[in-house]
């Protein structure tokens, strides 16, 4: 699932990342795509690196269009 638009990666993108040892979202960015440019994908980069998976994240944060596209990948 595409966790940022702007740069196109996927929470696949960013567990590898993790699993290369980056610690931190700015290690994320740096390893991925540099750096967020609008940044709405920032609260979902920090739950993953805080071992959070996209899907708890989305739902405690009220992403309305991430919660649809978990639920209809559900379905
Ligand atoms: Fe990731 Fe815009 S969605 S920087």
């Amino acid at each position: 699932m595409y966790v940022c638009l702007c740069h196109g990666f996927t929470d696949g993108d960013v567990r590898k990342a993790i699993a290369d040892g980056c610690r931190s979202v700015a290690a994320v960015y740096r390893h991925i795509a540099d750096r967020p440019q609008c940044g709405k994908c920032v609260p979902d980069v920090r739950s993953m690196v805080n071992g959070q998976g996209v899907a708890e994240a989305a739902s405690e944060q009220g992403n309305c269009c991430m919660t649809m596209a978990l639920t209809e990948a559900a379905a």
